[in-house]
């Protein structure tokens, strides 16, 4: 395979949105208990929170965090997850067929933000509740004090407001599954409504409404130009949802996922502009990726998310704990690569979930955390993605796939910092077959060295589908050797990507 990309230090589509290095917990199987939160646990603090969990979140770069679902928000009471930790009810989570027992709640996935060095990101119930219900959580949240929501939170022990800025407007709000499911005008004018509410309290909030919960839905598009037909002026982000697994063996189709991403991101920008030419407005609304990762929904029996865990009322089922491959990792590389690649309009993403729950990370109750294969991906492109995003030529060989047509083997995405000269690219070499030889012209910038370049592949004595566990991290990085800077200028960079990898170079 061979492959040409072409790096001009003045094609730039912005500055990184450090957002898009997002996740996600959702009070749902062992993501919160056991999963953020233990306490007891060897490992825990003083407030129950796995001190390992969160090391393994800070080392990942996760920038902001969604809480708390996710389709457990559908039917959530934010008040049951406040005051003292006693009090609080037991209550029945349809959405997972679990016992919520609320041990958890706000106050304590501030804190445990805060000490995880992640903005926080709150979705408001729009499934069973409303208008009130969401302004005066924003309320409690976000006022200073003097009123009665705002001194109960005081009395709680949160004196400073939590300040709260990013709020997503309900969940999924277009899915059948959905508790309180509805249709695009009736949701529409909730979130219309429940915005204008919100912001009626606190002026700097940004508000994300709900798209469709994937691009296979049937009224995806129509529900989108439906939604912000309403809500347009009220709102600052459109959400995507996206879950990707390889079926029937169709191995081409699911490397080239990000092919299916690209399309999708490039649908919804197309849909949100038609909205806003047709008004005549000049307001830009941009997306907030706040679900994507692999999924394997069918391998587990879950056609919809309705299907999960439907067995006896427990508490903190094991739901969904996926184990990711070597292949997994390639394709979510290519999948923050995707979004990189649209990072002028994608601001905001989430990768689903952060630990247990389809995650970069796992835990056992009373054992250890680990990374899986998807953590590394995640964890270079958010250490190295600096400055701003470049508009890369990329010329690569083709393979047929059957879902997508034709699809480079060569997936890139780069970054150039202009306070440090760095610039960083992310490449993946989708072929089974054999390496990709890819040569870089750097036209001009001269680099002078390689800084560093790391490669995720099949390891040793491996195949497509090692995995790590907590006892063998064989799924990791290494050092990505047959790279060369060329060239009278020191601007040509020749590289050697193993077959199914993933790597991160960074040159300056
Ligand atoms: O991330 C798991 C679930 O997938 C979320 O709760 C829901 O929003 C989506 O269907």
């Amino acid at each position: 395979t061979r492959a040409r990309i072409v790096v001009d230090r003045d094609f730039t589509l912005g500055e990184v949105p450090r957002r898009i290095f997002g996740s996600f917990v959702e009070h749902m199987g062992r993501c919160v208990y056991t999963g953020v939160f233990e306490p007891g646990h060897p490992a825990a603090d003083e407030e129950g929170f796995r001190t390992d969990v969160l090391d393994l979140t800070r080392e990942m770069g996760v920038s902001v965090v969604r809480y708390p679902g996710g389709n457990f928000v559908s039917g959530y009471r934010w008040e049951d997850g406040v005051g003292p930790v006693a009090d609080r009810p037991r209550r029945l989570d349809g959405a997972w067929h679990t016992v919520e027992t609320n041990a958890f709640g706000l106050h304590e996935f501030m804190r445990w933000a805060g000490k995880a060095g992640v903005e926080p990101m709150e979705a408001v119930n729009l499934g069973t509740r409303g208008v009130e219900a969401a302004r005066e959580l924003v309320e409690y949240a976000n006022h200073p004090g003097g009123t009665a929501l705002s001194d109960r939170r005081i009395a709680n022990g949160a004196k400073d407001p939590f300040g709260i800025k990013l709020w997503c407007l309900g969940n999924e709000m277009d899915g059948p599954w959905q508790i309180g499911h509805k249709t695009a005008d009736e949701y529409g004018r909730l979130a219309q409504e429940a915005a204008k509410a919100m912001r009626y309290v606190d002026r700097d909030l940004e508000l994300v409404v709900c798209g469709s919960s994937g691009s296979l839905m049937p009224t995806f598009g129509a529900w989108e130009q439906t939604v912000l037909g309403h809500a347009y002026d009220e709102v600052d982000y459109v959400s995507m949802h996206a879950y990707y697994e390889e079926s029937d063996g169709d191995h081409a189709s699911f490397l080239a996922s990000a092919v299916d991403m690209d399309h999708f991101i490039e649908s919804v920008v197309a849909t949100i502009d038609a909205v806003g030419a047709a008004r005549k407005s000049r307001k830009r609304i941009n997306i907030s990726f706040d679900e994507w990762n692999v999924w394997y929904q069918k391998r587990e029996g879950e056609d919809s998310p309705s299907q999960v865990g439907t067995s006896g009322w427990v508490e903190h089922p094991r739901l969904i704990e996926d184990v990711y491959t070597v292949t997994d990792a390639v394709v979510v590389g290519t999948f923050l690569n995707s979004l990189l690649r649209h990072g002028d309009r994608v601001t905001i993403a989430n990768q689903a979930q952060l630990v247990n729950i389809i995650a970069p990370i796992l835990t056992e109750p009373g054992g250890p955390a680990w990374r899986q294969s998807i953590f590394w991906p995640f964890a270079r492109t958010s250490a190295l993605a600096r400055g701003e995003i470049l508009r890369l030529h990329v010329e690569s060989d083709l393979a047929p796939t059957q879902r997508y047509g034709d699809a480079p083997l060569v997936d890139v995405s780069g970054t150039y910092d202009a306070e440090s000269g760095r610039v960083a690219l992310f490449l993946a070499n989708r072929s089974l077959e054999g390496p990709a030889d890819v040569e870089v012209d750097l036209r001009g910038l001269r680099v002078g060295e390689l800084i560093g370049a790391e490669v995720l592949t099949i390891p040793e004595g491996g195949d497509r589908h090692s995995v790590s566990t907590a006892a063998d991290q064989r799924v990791g990085l290494r050092g990505l050797e047959n790279v060369t800077v060329e060239g009278e200028r020191r601007d040509v960079v020749r590289l050697r990507l193993p077959a199914l990898s993933w790597s991160a170079v960074q040159l300056g």
